[in-house]
């Protein structure tokens, strides 16, 4: 029984606690959105596709990468370099490889999908590498970029959402028991109004702009004739493209690394919603994956195939939000007797 007391309190503890300094999260995930269309916002496509090669670099799986993206700069008549979207000076980083899982794209990326992706509320057809599958355990990493003003981001010269409204879909996620973490970064013109509403435990609020500046795109690429990413962006993969998956970076680390003499506006942070220590927060808790494995004994009552049938069996639980898989080489014909019920 004191045992039992103890576990809850360390739980409860660990969903509250000012003291914690380890993340208690065993899933990561990410939302990225280019909430722009047409060439002229090559730079917007860039930014989110350089953002999400570098989580997936850092052990983020597609299967856990929302990517809502216009996805009409590759193919654009003007590009002179048809299927590519350079992120560099030089073109040299092509970010628009075979490897990419677009979810959303053109007209999907709209305001209604971008909120219902989030708090879970999607139609019953929608597949499953459509949806944010997180938990009370998942670090979630929601990166957006467009043009902003002051307290909204346009989506595709439609429509916007506002800050009050991120605002409360953060507080539903809550509610939901939708995340543990959460850091939202902005990549816009008055970057800073989109995070002054929240409310809800565990975001870090990020931009790249106080709400009184204007965010700057990095160089103009004369070749392909538009300005080619933005600079907080530029300089957060000038630092994330150094780590390596299991880096013990500090997120202070790379909000001291991007200066306003790099960026060119002060770039914005809010941790007082943060229930951790910040200075202990990781990059990885957000860029990265947390893989955990756990052995589990013989004695455990799944059915095992003769002896004669095993040779590699692997009794090993990825533990990945909702999607736990149990990794088995061989799964034997199962008797309706040998049937386990799902606890
Ligand atoms: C937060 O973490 C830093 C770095 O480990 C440490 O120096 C500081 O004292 C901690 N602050 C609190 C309030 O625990």
């Amino acid at each position: 029984m004191a045992n039992l007391w103890y576990i809850c309190l360390l739980f409860f503890l660990a969903r509250n606690s000012l003291v914690l300094s380890i993340s208690s999260h065993t899933n990561n995930w990410a939302v990225l959105v280019g909430s722009s269309r047409y060439w002229f916002n090559y730079r917007h496509e860039s930014n989110v596709l350089s953002i999400y090669h570098s989580v997936k670099r850092l052990g983020i799986p597609d299967s856990n990468i929302i990517l809502m993206l216009a996805d009409d700069m590759a193919c654009d008549p003007r590009n002179p370099r048809p299927a590519t979207i350079f992120n560099d000076v030089n073109q040299q980083i092509n970010v628009y490889g075979d490897d990419i899982e677009v979810d959303y794209r053109g007209y999907e990326v709209t305001v209604e999908n971008f909120v219902r992706v989030l708090t879970g509320r999607l139609d019953k057809a929608v597949s499953q590498s459509k949806r944010l599958l997180t938990n009370e355990r998942s670090n979630v990493l929601v990166y957006m970029t467009g043009h902003g003003g002051d307290g909204f981001l346009k989506f595709q010269d439609h429509e916007e959402i506002s800050n009050a409204e991120l605002a409360d879909i953060f507080q539903q996620m809550w509610q939901k028991r939708r995340y543990n973490e959460l850091l939202f970064i902005i990549d816009t013109c008055h970057a800073e109004s989109m995070s002054s509403l929240f409310y809800s435990p565990n975001i870090i609020g990020v931009g790249s702009s106080l709400v009184t500046e204007e965010s700057f795109s990095h160089h103009l690429d004369d070749t392909i004739g538009v300005h080619i990413i933005d600079r907080w962006t530029y300089f957060a993969l000038a630092f994330l493209e150094k780590l390596k998956p299991g880096s013990k970076a500090t997120l202070n680390s790379m909000f001291d690394y991007l200066a306003r003499q790099k960026v060119e506006s002060t770039p914005y942070i809010r941790t007082d919603l943060f229930r951790r220590n910040f200075s202990e927060v990781l990059v990885t808790d957000f860029f990265g994956s947390v893989r955990k494995i756990e052995l589990m004994s013989t004695s455990d009552s799944l059915p095992l195939p003769p002896p004669h049938q095993r040779n590699d069996i692997e009794d090993v639980v990825i533990d990945d939000g909702e999607k736990s898989m149990r990794t088995n080489q061989f799964s034997p014909p199962l008797s309706p007797e040998d049937m386990i019920k799902p606890t």
